[in-house]
């Protein structure tokens, strides 16, 4: 299987590379731009398979996206300007990348012969989930300028598929925890403060709920979906672990062995959902289901933060002008 991985030098995307590349039957070619959240680290171990190629563009230059898309079975599409708070402070950067750069991945798609076109969208498209867990047929009622980014390419993608006959296959997942995230996010930002013994900026109350998915588990649904998904359907990735971000810090002090002193209240986030959930029946009847164990997993992702100093330091110094102007109103 010959996969073109967007934004695979981020998060998820890495991670999902290292799970492909492990069934040894796969070649994945990377694009991403490294922006701030993109680190060449995140995939250095990899680097020398043989089936690893990276390649340094922006989805948002046509001639880069036509090149890189050549010889591909499927494309899994990732890169995004995905950080809320980033989206709020300057909505610019999440409209280009998100709605315009999955717009030019999505023309070069017609014009290459693909079997899969997987969107990696999210459950934030729904809005706040203040009753059910959300069903793929739910209106999507975005709130901010991540979330309405997001969801103007989820939507393209489908008319895609509709008008073109585009093999895309659409996924939502919940919030992703594991090795690699960007520290701009709770668990690691929190982490990277906790170890140096600074004050946790939480929102409001602390008490806003989402739906803990090990970023493990996604790689086994993504994989999923390239292998058994209908094109022009839509999956939701869920946990089915949801907790109050209060409980998920109180933990991770815990494994820290660091004082509960150093959660500090401080002004919300605007616009901020409460609470996401997601059904998820549908990919369950794929044969899917979330494996990792709560506690487990995020016990072992802490200590991962924890013996990963240095990348912590080097990645909070990539976004650092952000970070800084964000929280001054927030005791950074
Ligand atoms: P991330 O911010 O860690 O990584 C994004 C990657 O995209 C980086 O490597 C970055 O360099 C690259 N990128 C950004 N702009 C680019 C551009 N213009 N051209 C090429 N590359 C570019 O993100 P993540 O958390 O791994 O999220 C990956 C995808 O999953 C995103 O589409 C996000 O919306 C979605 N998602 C994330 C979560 C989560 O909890 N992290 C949950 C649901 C959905
Ligand atoms: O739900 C999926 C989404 O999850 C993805 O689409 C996004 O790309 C991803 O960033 C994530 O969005 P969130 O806004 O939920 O993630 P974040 O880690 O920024 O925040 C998690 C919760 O923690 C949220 O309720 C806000 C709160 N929080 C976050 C930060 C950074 C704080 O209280 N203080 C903070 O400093």
């Amino acid at each position: 299987m010959r996969l073109l991985v967007t934004g695979g030098a981020g998060f998820i995307g890495s991670n999902f590379v290292r799970h492909m590349l492990r069934r040894g039957d796969c070649r994945a070619r990377v694009l991403d731009a490294l922006t701030y959240a993109g680190n060449l680290d995140n995939v250095a171990d990899v680097s020398s398979d043989p089936g690893f190629e990276f390649v340094r563009g922006d989805v948002c230059d046509p001639e880069a996206v036509r090149q890189a898309i050549r010889d591909t079975d499927v494309v899994v599409h990732f890169a995004a300007e995905t950080h809320n708070d980033r989206s709020i402070h300057g909505p610019g950067g999440a409209a280009a990348t998100n709605v315009m750069g999955t717009l030019n991945l999505l023309e070069a798609a017609r014009e290459a012969d693909l079997d899969r076109f997987i969107f990696i969208s999210t459950d934030e498209v729904y809005g706040e989930a203040l009753g059910p867990p959300k069903t793929e047929t739910d209106r999507l009622q975005p709130r901010g300028p991540y979330s309405a980014s997001k969801a103007g390419a989820d939507l393209m993608c489908q008319a895609y598929h509709v008008t073109y006959g585009l093999p895309v296959i659409i996924h939502r997942a919940t919030n992703n925890y594991g090795p690699y995230q960007y520290p701009e996010k709770l668990i690691p930002l929190f982490c990277y403060r906790a170890l140096r013994g600074e004050s946790l900026p939480v929102y409001g109350d602390g008490m806003q709920v989402r739906d803990w998915l090990h970023v493990g588990d996604n790689c086994r649904a993504i994989e999923l979906l390239i292998e058994r998904g209908e094109p022009g359907e839509i999956y939701n990735v869920p946990g089915d672990n949801e907790r109050p971000n209060l409980d998920v810090i109180r933990l991770m002090l815990d494994e820290l062995g660091k004082p509960e002193s150093l959660i500090s209240f401080v002004e919300d986030r605007p616009g901020h959902d409460v609470r996401y959930s997601l059904n998820g029946g549908k990919i369950e009847l794929l044969g899917w289901d979330a494996d990792v164990e709560w506690e487990d997993g995020m016990r072992r992702t802490v200590r991962w933060y924890a013996e990963h100093r240095e990348w912590l330091e080097a990645s909070v110094k990539r976004g650092e002008d952000f970070l800084k102007q964000w929280y001054a109103k927030r005791g950074w």
